[in-house]
């Protein structure tokens, strides 16, 4: 028999034994977790029309999404989020209803994310959504119900970050920034990046204050009166009146005697356009990304033709199980006590226990040849360390598997995994460019199609297609790049050039410059929220070292 039929399709799974037993019982407590605060549940169809999810409705880009079309030629899409599909439900039902209006559901989601990563493209998601509410007091019902609902659920080392998109969104209007700058700035704050932040600013013709606004907003994080103090550096309206709403909410959540769970940052800003107010996610120990998220959407429900503020949360059920499962094992192995920490094997390694020799920490045993072992620990420290493939290095702190790393900017641009980038190392510089012999020149400059070998095939097509607007054949290559243009398999290539003597032993040229590259500290999004005072720590002392060597 063709052992091909018993394959299932990358991104999904099947469940069964102790497992769906597991599961279900997780279900069935937050369910009932969101009915005992009043929420009703509802059974809404798994695929739409595609407008529903539409650009300035949905979540999700239409290219992750499964497009399928009718008998009558419409087109439809499983849902990839539920939120506009209650939405849409609560604008059909409740179109007169002025009261608040609470609906739980569960269901599953289908997205047509980036393969070989071991994300689910369809996974379970188990929600509340709260209309007719616009007061801080219904925003901290909705928090104070998820963290209920997730211990429930045995989540430990819970932690709720609190975000506000409508003060971002305050700044970039006063910056004046295009559509664009704004995308792009909202992901370097994103990702912690105060250097690309810093970068992206200086030529803007931005006042200073606002500059610096903007640079803390990427790294001042933690408890309230921390991202308090940012208050006294604006005199922007709308972002004050944002902040006297989180101030209101602080308050409330303090009553209810939840701080102890929550921290605030103010750089936490999310995709999803269609939040206007508070956005949170919940971390827990044991997996990396959040495992629960919501916000508030006061102008979704117009889109559908009904005026409604709303709030809604939303539990990644799939990611809060795997973290339980995980704590488990983690909790056998004490590993929650060490700060794990991935470095690219070679130079870049030695250099960095280099640094970190500086500050304190040591690990002799890491750079002893003999030795086969893959992990080296400083009990002393409580810190654990693993040398991997540079590649594979924003891949462990992806997961969780590393709590930081450190990284050549390349294979971050190349890998485009969602971490905190928080340091600029200044270790390992060099450029990244496009290079060849003098004879293309001429191709690159009248936009021909060319053939492009590189290591390096997304930097590569995000160079050529969104930079030149060049169309290019790429072939995708492991390593002596410059080969390929000497025995004609390319016309140029796209490669790292350090002191440039590979390319001048070759008879090659450097013909474009495509960036500056060097070694960045890299750490997991979860990490530095539950390990935040290690890590800052850690982060601090490296730039004072950074500093002293300048
Ligand atoms: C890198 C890069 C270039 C070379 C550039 O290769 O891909 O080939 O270094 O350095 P240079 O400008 O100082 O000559 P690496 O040594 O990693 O080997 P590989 O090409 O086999 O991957």
């Amino acid at each position: 028999m063709d052992k091909q039929i018993l394959r299932i399709p990358e991104g999904t799974k099947d469940i069964f034994g102790l497992n769906i037993k597991k599961k279900r019982e997780v279900e069935k407590k937050l369910i009932e977790s969101f009915e005992e605060y009043g929420f009703d549940e509802v059974s809404l169809p798994s695929f739409e029309f595609f407008d529903v999810f539409s650009d300035e409705r949905g979540t999700t880009p239409s290219k992750d999404m499964f497009k399928f079309v009718d008998r009558e030629g419409e087109t439809l899409v499983l849902r990839p989020d539920m939120t506009p599909q209650v939405a849409r439900c609560v604008a059909k039902y409740y179109a007169e209803e002025t009261n608040p209006i609470k609906i739980c559901y569960l269901g599953n989601t289908f997205v047509n994310n980036s393969g070989f990563r071991g994300k689910l493209k369809e996974s379970t998601q188990i929600g509340a959504e709260l209309f007719n509410a616009s007061c801080a007091k219904d925003d901290a019902l909705m928090i104070e119900m998820m963290i209920k609902a997730l211990l429930d659920a045995g989540a430990k080392k819970l932690q709720v970050e609190i975000g506000m998109a409508s003060f971002y969104k305050a700044l970039v209007k006063e910056a004046c920034l295009d559509e664009e700058e704004s995308a792009k700035l909202k992901e370097l704050i994103s990702n912690k990046n105060l250097f690309a932040v810093e970068s992206l600013l200086s030529n803007k013709a931005i006042p200073e204050g606002l500059k610096d606004l903007f640079l803390q907003l990427s790294k001042v994080f933690g408890n309230f009166s921390k991202v308090a103090a940012l208050m006294n550096k604006t005199d922007n309206i709308e972002a004050l009146k944002a902040f006297e709403r989180l101030e209101s909410l602080h308050s409330e959540l303090e009553a209810k005697g939840l701080e102890k769970y929550i921290t605030y940052d103010l750089g936490m800003l999310s995709n999803f356009d269609y939040y206007t107010g508070i956005i949170f996610r919940a971390y827990t120990e044991g997996s990396g990304e959040p495992i629960a998220a919501g916000g508030r959407y006061d102008s979704l429900l117009s889109q559908f033709g009904k005026e409604s503020p709303a709030i809604g949360v939303a539990v990644y059920v799939d990611s809060l199980l795997s973290a339980l499962e995980k704590n488990e094992q983690e909790e056998a192995k004490n590993n929650s006590d060490y700060l794990i920490v991935a470095l690219a094997k070679g130079r870049l390694a030695n250099q960095t226990m280099e640094m970190f020799k500086k500050i304190g920490i040591e690990c002799e045993e890491i750079f002893d040849k003999t030795t086969r072992k893959l992990i080296f620990v400083n009990e002393e420290k409580k810190m654990k360390f693993f040398l991997a493939k540079a590649s594979d290095v924003p891949t462990y702190v992806e997961y969780g598997a590393a709590d930081l790393g450190v990284v050549g900017l390349d294979t971050i641009l190349e890998e485009g995994r969602q971490l905190y980038e928080v340091m600029d190392l200044n270790l390992g510089k060099c450029r990244m460019c496009v290079a060849g012999p003098e004879s293309a020149r001429e191709l690159l400059q009248h936009g021909e199609l060319i053939r492009v070998a590189t290591k390096y095939p997304n930097i590569a097509k995000d160079y050529f297609v969104n930079v030149k607007h060049q169309t290019v054949e790429l072939i995708k290559l492991n390593g002596s790049v410059e080969l390929a243009p000497i025995v004609s398999l390319a016309q140029v290539i796209v490669d790292i050039v350090e002191t440039g003597s590979t390319l001048r032993e070759n008879g090659l040229k450097v013909l474009e410059e495509i960036c500056n590259l060097s070694a960045r500290m890299v750490v997991n999004q979860v990490s530095l929220k539950l390990k935040a005072d290690k890590i800052n720590e850690l982060i601090d002392n490296m730039r004072e070292v950074l500093r002293e060597q300048q």
